[in-house]
């Protein structure tokens, strides 16, 4: 796989014309831009070079679940990924892993590549935390990939201490964790949490992940396109 800077922009811009110049200033071979549903449209219009994923599907094909919406939707609207498993899906709106695997070979299904968020909340290396640690990525991992083909899937570690908070995952401990979850599922695997144009190279050649899922970057063009150049 070639690495990937996926742009999740979460609720964000606020308007069509904010959407548009994000998309078209970001707009790199690599890229992959998630915007809120309602701008898909405006997105794909916009890009040539990038690709574009949505940030959320349903669990379910089509009929009566209202104000969902279906991966097979999103991928007749030019989608090619979709972000699943979020750690703001999973505390705000009460998603768990089992659903999250359902949405995923629904996903696969309407031909979408999805990438799937893991992480553990708290950050800690010390070592009689480690146990309960890896034993809740890996039940994480494990329920999250059932019935996903696993030729298909991407994987995004991303703890949750580090996500919007300004404090990065130590690139060591980044990449321990990197290990870890190859052992339990060696797929590609990207980092995501507080990267920005510092850091962004630490977690591809000194962590050594396949890419990189970013947030609050995302929104700012020059910062994200620095970011972006060190997965090309
Ligand atoms: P952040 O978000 O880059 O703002 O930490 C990452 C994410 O939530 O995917």
């Amino acid at each position: 796989m070639n690495k990937l800077c996926v742009a999740n922009w979460k609720m964000n811009p606020s308007s069509q014309k904010e959407a548009e110049e994000i998309a078209s200033a970001t707009d790199k071979r690599g890229v992959v831009v998630c915007p809120p549903f309602v701008f898909l449209e405006t997105v794909r219009k916009t890009i040539k070079e990038a690709s574009m994923g949505a940030q959320n599907c349903s669990a379910e094909e089509k009929g009566s679940y209202t104000g969902e919406v279906s991966p097979f939707m999103l991928g007749s609207m030019g989608c090619e990924y979709v972000i699943l498993g979020h750690s703001e899906r999973r505390d705000h709106f009460g998603e768990n892993s089992l659903q999250v695997a359902r949405k995923a070979s629904l996903a696969q299904k309407a031909g979408l590549v999805p990438l799937i968020c893991v992480g553990e909340k708290e950050e800690s290396s010390k070592e009689e935390k480690e146990k309960e640690i890896e034993s809740f990525l890996k039940e994480q991992i494990e329920t999250s990939l059932k019935g996903v083909d696993p030729e298909g899937v991407i994987l995004a570690y991303e703890p949750i201490f580090a996500i919007g908070s300004g404090n990065p995952c130590p690139p060591e401990l980044a990449r321990k964790r990197k290990e870890f979850i190859k052992s339990v599922a060696p797929l590609s695997l990207l980092y995501g949490g507080s990267v920005n144009k510092e850091n962004a190279s630490s977690y591809l050649f000194e962590s050594g992940f396949e890419g990189l899922l970013v947030g609050g970057a995302s929104l700012h063009p020059e910062e994200f396109c620095q970011i972006a150049k060190n997965v090309q």
